[in-house]
């Protein structure tokens, strides 16, 4: 890990991609070793490149446990003795395990002889146990001389036991630095133990750590605070990493110190081998337990008759049918014996949990960095449902983006709470919305400071990330409004980010990530002095001006952090469709948490989805003990399409996946930051871009390009669906968004460029034998797909009716009202879009006011909302709009309205 930061190609991919470069450079000493097995002559450049890059792979491999220095060493005896086919042999064997990942099963992997014929049983006796247990390696960092590190190895191995429930190997490192590189690289590493000792520098620099260069601190006075500050740092890096101290001082004084929380256990040191190696473990089968899962397996195993609803349940009626047997066969029988309608016989109630539900949500807040989680079989539409009920009343204010998923909006209908609608900034040439500017947010909240109406703001409600990948900086929104308004709740739409609290890059721009900043940071002397500093420099009554230009700091004795995050598990994770989970960082939490039960009980069914439950739970297991790699590899790959796509020769004459400097407007990106797969940016300039800039890119979610290929979103998702089996996710009227996730693998990127290739050439040969005059009319196509596109139409405003000041310079309204006035027929009145009577009133009135929401997908947001003026631009922008699905919207019937006479009545 030497290489120059800023030319290093495989920059940011170091980290992320390990798997993947590791992989790749076996297959390249795989290919120079069967080179040299081949070759007849020139075998000394063979061999020379052959020695080049097993120095290079050992660079990464040195924090692996497989292959270990053992099979290393011997692998490097062949070259020496120039046995080109002991070697071959020797690589073969090693690459194939590492890249199917052999060694987490096989344990005849780690054989320094081959022992393909040789039965398991005659296999070292601390071995022949290992097979099929979860395996996972442990971290060592040590002070010990090199020589003794294999001696340390081996000691761990021989406190094996047969009932042990999982396996692990040991990798160790000497220093601080390494052991960040390690927990960095390798996602199999689970578990830490540090000897008190270590060296704190390493040998040489890993331009990696720069990125985390703000966020931990490795100089130290003294071996204590140097493992004190190495066990902080893994925390940041990988929080869900468990860490045991081995330290030869006074080891109860230390166990007393608050820093100390985040170690598991410390050790006197050496002292106690067997009883580290079970706190391993345990670490692990804490992560490793689901106690619904569980419940359910056990519950399903039970021979149970049902006197009760759902005939389903075990199946009896499926198996035996005539007619249905299939759907058994199909399913398989656990589908039917796990299923029930009781909550009772060691099942919990999702709607009273007291018991293995309760303590699965405990689990799974913990996992998440949050302080209470509550599970939602409904998706995370019900969750912000839930959520805006329970935190809003009738006449509340909530500062709402208007491109949020339009549960938000109809949590406001129910909810009786009034939207103040924020405007994402536009991305016109594609068609769709960014995120909110933090400015506009502020604004926002200082019209209605100026209105005398901040008391009943009562929440900030934005989504992260957009469905097209823009990611807020969380923590300085929440920041920022704190200083405006202290009690300010938040709500973070992240159903598709839920994965993110498993990337050390991204978790910092979580909701939960960064209200576990703020709350620490808010505990310290400084953030007081900073608010006391800037209230001096802003005096008494500064303008709005200064304080929209002002990076505001808040008040730390006024703020109530209270942050909510809602998250679509089964969009990033394995849960099963619906499977949602509500997330509390809420300092006032027991002062809602009745309310918030009341929401439960009006959203949640009273049947829900047993299976859904128990795959939140596992879920949860699943990204505790492989989610960092799982993450790595998702980002890994949508890195490596970027790259693929965009310098192919023939994909790229038609499609780009849209870099950050197209996603997202300079102004918002101070770092200057334009594309993840640029070779000029370094570490630091990450880091730089992660902290500083207003919003960077999920860079899982890729917007592919497609106008220059003549296609329109729809048509090019269809294309890809029905001819080639790909699947995307939403459109736009001249892309497509692919996303990658923890299921993809290099086969995909495979298949996905292939097709593009093919797709393209086919583009190509159409071009170039222009029957038909193909050429203009692609040309035409591909103008009027790139240039010709309808401008966005921004939120209007409330009709004045639906306002308490229609004078003031606000815009929240009543949507709750206007929404049940159309429930009136004789109210509403509905006129065809194309009629010249809707440019007539257009002109002189009176407003067109919208009854209804009118979603059309893509884009997917509201174009209008009840109670909503019409404009010249939104009539515009439906009259361009040629997509087929508009929610809201009957072209036979023409837009519905609500007549001037609806509403008077306001007591309604
Ligand atoms: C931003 C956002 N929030 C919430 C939802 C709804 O989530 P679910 O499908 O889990 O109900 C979606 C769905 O696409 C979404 O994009």
């Amino acid at each position: 890990m030497t290489s120059n930061s800023a030319s290093d190609h495989s920059l940011i991919s170091t980290s992320l991609a390990t798997p993947a470069l590791r992989s790749d450079n076996w297959l390249n000493v795989l290919y120079l070793a069967r080179n040299w097995a081949e070759a007849s002559s020139k075998t000394d450049s063979i061999k020379k490149d052959l020695s080049a890059a097993l120095t290079k792979l050992e660079e990464i491999d040195l924090f692996f446990a497989y292959p270990g220095t053992a099979l290393l060493a011997r692998l490097k005896q062949w070259l020496e003795e120039d046995d080109a086919k002991a070697f071959l042999r020797l690589a073969q064997r090693i690459s194939t395990t590492i890249v199917s990942q052999k060694y987490h099963r096989d344990v005849s992997a780690w054989n320094l002889e081959e022992l393909e014929d040789e039965p398991v049983n005659r296999l070292p006796q601390a071995l022949t146990h290992i097979k099929n247990k979860p395996y996972f390696e442990v971290l060592s960092v040590v002070p010990h001389a090199q020589s003794r590190w294999q001696h340390i190895q081996e000691e761990a191995r021989g406190v094996r036991r047969p009932e042990d429930e999982f396996i692990y190997q040991t990798v160790i490192v000497g220093n601080a630095p390494d052991a960040l590189t390690a927990i960095l690289i390798n996602p199999d590493i689970s578990a830490v133990v540090l000897y008190e000792g270590f060296a704190a520098h390493a040998a040489n620099e890993n331009p990696l750590l720069d990125v985390f260069n703000t966020v931990i601190d490795l100089s130290a006075s003294d071996d204590e605070i140097l493992t004190l500050r190495l066990a902080q740092a893994i925390k940041k890096i990988r929080p869900e990493l468990d860490i045991y101290l081995l330290s030869d001082r006074n080891i109860e004084a230390l166990a007393g110190k608050p820093e100390c929380h985040f170690i598991n256990r410390i050790f006197y040191q050496m002292e106690e081998p067997l009883e580290l190696h079970l706190s391993i473990l345990e670490g692990i089968r804490n992560r490793y337990k689901t106690p619904f899962f569980d419940n359910l397996k056990r519950y399903a195993q039970r021979p149970i008759a049902t006197f009760h609803a759902l005939p389903i349940a075990r199946g009896k009626s499926v198996f035996t049918s005539n007619w249905i047997s299939d759907m058994g066969e199909f399913y398989g029988p656990n589908l039917f014996l796990a299923e029930s309608s009781a909550t009772t016989g060691g099942l919990d109630s999702l709607l009273e949990p007291t018991g293995n539900i309760k303590e699965a949500q405990a689990l799974a807040a913990k996992a998440f960095g949050a302080d209470h989680s509550f599970f939602v079989t409904n998706g995370t539409s019900t969750s912000n449902k839930m959520v805006l009920q329970a935190l809003l009343a009738p006449g509340d204010i909530v500062i709402l983006d208007r491109n949020c998923h339009k549960s938000h909006h109809y949590g406001c209908v129910l909810a009786g709470a009034q939207p103040y609608y924020v405007e994402a900034f536009p991305l016109a040439q594609y068609s769709m919305y960014g995120a909110v500017p933090l400015r506009t947010i502020k604004t926002a909240l200082l019209k209605l400071k100026a209105q005398g109406e901040l008391d009943r703001v009562k929440m900030v409600d934005l989504t992260n990330c957009t469905f097209d990948g823009h990611v807020y900086d969380t923590r300085r929104v929440m920041e920022e409004c704190l200083a405006i308004k202290p009690d300010l709740v938040f709500l973070w739409d992240e159903a598709w980010f839920g994965f993110a609290h498993w990337s050390p890059l991204l978790r910092q721009r979580t909701a939960m990530g960064a209200a576990a900043v703020l709350t620490e940071s808010l505990k310290q002397p400084a953030a007081l002095k900073a608010w006391e500093d800037q209230q001096k420099k802003l005096g008494n009554a500064p303008d709005d001006k200064t304080l929209l230009n002002t990076r505001l700091v808040p008040d730390p004795r006024a703020v109530r952090l209270r942050v909510y995050q809602t998250n679509s598990v089964h969009k990033s994770m394995s849960a099963l469709r619906q499977g949602s989970i509500v997330l509390v960082r809420d300092v006032d939490f027991e002062h809602v948490e009745a309310q918030f039960h009341e929401a439960v009980f009006t959203h949640a069914s009273t049947s829900p989805n047993l299976q859904i439950i128990a795959s939140l739970d596992v879920a949860r297991r699943q990204m505790q003990l492989e989610g960092y790699g799982l993450v790595s590899n998702a980002v890994q790959i949508s890195l490596e399409i970027r790259k693929q796509v965009n310098s192919h020769p023939v994909i790229s004459r038609y499609f780009k996946v849209l870099d950050s400097s197209e996603m997202i407007p300079s102004a918002y990106r101070p770092s200057g930051i334009t594309c993840y797969n640029s070779h000029d940016i370094s570490w630091d300039k990450a880091a730089e871009a992660i902290k500083e800039d207003e919003f960077m890119l999920d860079p899982t979610r890729m917007t592919l390009f497609c106008g220059h290929a003549g296609f329109d979103g729809t048509t090019f998702k269809n294309i890809l669906a029905d001819k080639f089996n790909i699947q995307l996710n939403k459109t736009s009227r001249n892309s497509v968004l692919l996303q990658s996730n923890i299921n993809n693998t290099r086969s995909d990127i495979a298949l996905l460029i292939r097709v593009l290739v093919e797709i393209a050439l086919d583009l190509d040969n159409k071009i170039t034998e222009n029957a038909n005059d193909y050429k203009k009319a692609f040309r035409l196509k591909v103008r009027e797909l790139v240039e010709d596109l309808p401008e966005l139409p921004d939120f209007s405003r409330f009709d004045d009716r639906y306002r308490e000041k229609p004078k003031a310079d606000t815009l929240h309204g009543d949507i709750r009202r206007a929404f049940y006035d159309a429930y009136k027929e004789s109210e509403c009145e509905y006129i065809p879009l194309d009629d010249p009577e809707i440019d007539k009133r257009l002109k002189s009135g009176p407003v067109l006011v919208s009854a209804n929401f009118v979603i059309p997908y893509p884009p997917g947001f509201p174009i209008m909302v009840p109670g909503q003026v019409i404009t010249q631009g939104i009539v515009d922008f439906m009259r361009k709009l040629d997509v087929k699905e508009i929610h809201g919207f009957n072209k036979n019937l023409g837009l519905k309205l609500l007549k001037r006479t609806a509403g008077k009545d306001k007591k309604k």
